[in-house]
């Protein structure tokens, strides 16, 4: 009997052997459809080959989809675990043709795949096809040799396959397969078609048309082929089965779950089982794409998918969380098929196993409430819509979950009360929110995140993505279209741009739509509505519109460098000057980092060095950056450093970096830095590339800031310092290791030489020195010798009157300088006649005479300047008339 493994790997090789690329599925978050949820069918990642906007190396491809069909237009979710053939994740085996075969080689490629690799008895088949496809029908005749009554032919949109309301479609031919008249149901087409004996295998979709926005139905260009085939259905049917959970992998993952809650798996809980198997595979996989829950879009989705397994989970009785402990089951089964399901083991465990933890909490009381309301009420009425909002917002069970808990006891909800409470309670966050003093231009983002929810982030996991123009803002108002040359804030149900927070400044880009082009250049968040501030660079842009949104891939990688590199910063601040530190603020510009932390003093030369190399160290060490979500509580608990003063939510994203066996960061005893963080981040430690601290000084009281670089900015700033060494280098002519004691050197000498030069200027002006100087007069019975003076400065007169005073022994002296178009005076009296006169007497008046005024000292030394060295021997008379009055 061959496994579902062997199935899919049967299918892709038979196609491979026919030219086809194996291709591998693409995300469950579509990166390329701005209107689904998740991706529900193989040919969601070719949808731009079948229009022909895009062209690949290939023409024709065959893939093994990962779907979910939970939430958005296709929802199995209600009926999941209770009927044979519903999943909220699935396989789907699909080939491809892109303008190469069409129907004439799809058709024969299924039959012979069906009837000799599957070896299915042809008998067994029979097929429909849309009502006027002759060419179909007789292929089938031709091919496969069926009778006009196993070729049904069917004139409803059953036969005429649509992705959406727009997009590639076609006229389709499904394959069915008859279980035999044990089973109750007629062929399709028949008022019996609902019973379970004959079942759609495969569909056969001939994509030759495009449904356009305006209603009507476009012929392409070309004509090319998008199949599906459930796995799961395929895989009962080869393995003897009716229902899809008794497959091999489907069986294992129900053993699974009866081995870790200590029950049977056909017993009583056998609905429990069946729900935990699948939903198991669609958690899984979607928190391995990238999704966490949250209590809005894709990850409201996944909370609901898992809470609702976890209610079956503790209606087997579990006492502790089980969802975690299945993962393993999960990925011996599907992980060599799917690797990233063994990359994200880990997170996939810990996220199931926090929402299991803190779900708990509130299950039992919830159901418990439960029961109380159902007491109150007449038996078989529908619970109040109150009672149900009740469960929602404060015990956390998602609608759907109180559904699923009354659906065993025949009972429904009263949602029309269930959505006025809710209402009631989104008024309420209205009137609270407008009192909270936000601008009256900001109601508008409020507005719209009431109208259509909180913007999805899809850039965690990609920088380009595809999503739907919502509303369009000038000036706080809503516009229809913005044109060229307009600037805009443009609205997205989802968006790959990072809005502004945490420090880490918004993304750039560009936003394209089938009439325009808008350049991104800021994106801000309000009301939890990401607004992308744009400037519309080409034609125009029109709510409503599919558009492409593409992150500045360069700028994004600069910005997440230097915001990973601040978590590294942080933490080698914290090893290096000690606990204390904490972060205060951040910057994460592409250009530059910047960050404030508390502590008192300035870094040492030696302690910059020191942080430096440790981060440096760490970026080497290139470890991994993983994310996931906790409690603050349980973060904490793991040591994450969190933004003092900052408040965080329920849940909060924890950002572990360089996973070092043997570090002794963190207390998981590995992990280098964890922190709490919303952005988003290299995802190997080496891609900062480099880093530089630039800059220390102080931002406040106790709080220091530093700056840095990394990346390529880090280089070009080293580049630079290593051009300018080399400069000096040369003008030194020096090689560049000797510089520091060539200019050690130099700068000894300039101070040797600087004193040598002051010393002869002095000896210069007192007359060379060997001829003895001037001569001294005696005035009003003082002795007084005066010198005029040239090329000295203000700062050297002190010497030379020191000199002079020496020569004169005990009198006074005068010196007048030419300073170079200035002139500068200074005079002193020896010790023993300051009773008698003072220098600055004698400085004030030669000072007037110069043109200058004041002058000051004390009355053995004194300093004045002037405006006019000329002027040196009315300064000198000025001094004589002063002693002469004595
Ligand atoms: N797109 C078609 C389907 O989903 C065939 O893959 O049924």
């Amino acid at each position: 009997m061959p496994s579902l493994n062997d199935i899919r790997s049967t299918y892709l090789d038979f196609f491979q052997r026919n030219g086809h690329r194996v291709v591998e599925s693409s995300p469950l978050v579509p990166r390329n459809d701005p209107t689904l949820m998740f991706a529900n069918s193989g040919m969601v990642q070719f949808k731009n080959l079948f229009t022909g906007v895009e062209t690949r190396d290939y023409t024709r491809a065959t893939t093994a989809q990962k779907c979910v069909r939970a939430g958005g237009k296709h929802n199995d979710l209600d009926n999941v675990g209770y009927t044979a053939r519903h999943h909220t994740f699935f396989e789907m085996l699909g080939n491809f043709s892109f303008g190469d075969y069409f129907k004439e080689s799809a058709i024969p490629f299924a039959w012979e795949l069906l009837t000799k690799d599957f070896d299915i008895d042809p008998k067994r088949l029979l097929v429909t096809v849309y009502h006027t496809d002759d060419e179909a029908a007789d292929l089938w005749k031709k091919v496969a040799g069926l009778g006009d009554d196993r070729i049904i032919r069917i004139a409803t949109d059953d036969n005429f396959w649509r992705m959406g309301p727009t997009g590639p479609c076609g006229p389709c031919t499904e394959i069915f397969y008859d279980h035999g008249d044990s089973i109750w149901g007629g062929p399709p087409g028949s008022a019996d078609e609902d019973g379970d004996r004959y079942i759609e295998i495969w569909n056969n979709v001939f994509m030759q048309n495009e449904q356009m926005p305006d209603g009507t139905l476009r012929k392409l260009d070309m004509q090319s082929i998008d199949t599906g085939m459930g796995l799961e259905r395929i895989g009962a049917l080869l393995q003897g089965k009716h229902d899809n959970y008794d497959t091999d992998l489907m069986r294992s993952l129900i053993e699974a779950s009866a081995h870790a809650t200590s029950n049977d798996p056909d017993g009583p809980g056998k609905v429990h089982h069946r729900v935990i198997a699948d939903h198991l595979r669609s958690t899984s996989f979607l928190i391995a794409d990238g999704v966490m829950p949250s209590n809005e879009g894709r990850g409201y989705v996944l909370r609901r998918i898992m809470r609702r397994a976890m209610r079956h989970a503790h209606m087997l009785g579990a006492q502790d969380p089980v969802m975690h402990r299945l993962v393993p089951a999960l990925v011996r089964q599907m992980g060599a098929a799917y690797p990233e399901l063994g990359r994200a083991q880990a997170m996939i465990e810990e996220t199931l196993k926090a929402e299991e933890t803190k779900f708990r909490t509130t299950l039992d009381r919830g159901l418990r409430l439960l029961d109380d309301e159902l007491a109150k009420i007449p038996e078989g009425a529908a619970l109040p819509g109150e009672a149900a909002f009740k469960l929602y917002d404060t015990f956390g069970f998602p609608l759907d979950l109180t559904q699923d808990a009354l659906r065993e006891r025949g009972l429904t909800v009263d949602t029309a009360g269930f959505d006025a409470a809710m209402a009631e309670q989104k008024a309420k966050a209205r009137a609270a929110w407008s009192g909270t003093g936000e601008t009256k231009d900001a109601a508008i983002w409020f507005d719209l995140a009431e109208e259509h929810g909180a913007t999805e982030f899809l850039g965690y996991d990609t920088e380009t993505a595809e999503g739907q123009v919502l509303a369009l803002v000038q000036k706080g108002a809503a516009v229809p279209v913005a044109k060229q040359g307009d600037e805009v804030q443009i609205v997205v149900n989802q968006s790959p741009f990072y809005a502004e927070s945490g420090g880490q400044v918004g993304d750039a880009g560009i936003i394209r739509t089938a009439t325009g082009e808008a350049r991104v250049t800021d994106v801000k968040k309000s009301a939890n509505v990401f607004i992308h501030v744009a400037t519309v660079t080409m034609g125009e842009i029109a709510k409503g519109q599919g558009a492409e949104l593409v992150v500045d891939h360069a700028r994004r990688a600069a910005i997440q460098g230097n915001h990973s590199a601040t978590h590294l910063l942080n933490e080698a601040l914290r090893g290096v000057l000690g606990d204390h530190v904490a972060q205060r603020g951040s910057l994460n510009a592409p250009d530059r980092m910047r960050f404030d932390f508390s502590h008192q003093k300035a870094l040492s030369a030696d302690e910059i060095a020191k942080v430096e190399a440790e981060v440096n160290h760490y970026i080497r060490q290139n470890g991994a950056v993983t994310t996931r979500l906790m409690s603050p509580d349980d973060a904490r608990g793991l040591g994450a450093q969190a933004l003092f003063g900052e408040k965080y939510g329920e849940e909060v994203r924890v950002v572990s970096m360089g996973a070092l066996p043997g570090s002794k960061k963190g207390t998981d005893g590995q992990t280098y830095s964890i922190e709490l963080c919303g952005g988003t981040h290299v995802a190997r430690l080496g891609e900062i590339g480099l880093f530089v601290l630039l800059s220390d000084s102080a931002s406040s009281a106790g709080v220091r800031r530093v700056e840095a670089l990394t990346g390529q900015a880090a280089l070009d700033h080293l580049n630079a310092q290593g051009a300018r060494l080399a400069e000096i280098a040369g003008v030194l002519k020096a090689p560049a290791n000797e510089v520091v004691e060539r200019v050690k050197a130099l700068a000894d000498e300039r101070k040797a030489l600087a004193n040598e030069v002051a010393q002869l200027r002095r000896e210069l002006a007192m007359g060379g020195g060997a001829k003895g100087g001037p001569e001294a007069k005696e005035i009003g019975g003082v002795k007084f010798i005066a010198q005029a003076v040239s090329g000295v400065s203000g700062k050297d007169l002190p010497a030379l009157v020191d000199a002079l005073k020496g020569t004169v022994g005990s009198g006074a002296v005068l010196v007048v300088a030419d300073t170079g178009g200035k002139a500068a005076v200074a005079a002193g009296v020896t010790a023993d006649l300051t009773a008698k006169v003072s220098a600055v007497d004698l400085v004030r008046a030669a000072a007037e005479a110069l043109g200058g005024k004041g002058g000051g000292g004390r009355p053995d030394m004194a300093q004045a300047g002037g405006a006019d060295p000329a002027k040196a021997p009315e300064a000198i008379a000025a001094a004589e008339a002063v002693l002469a009055a004595l």
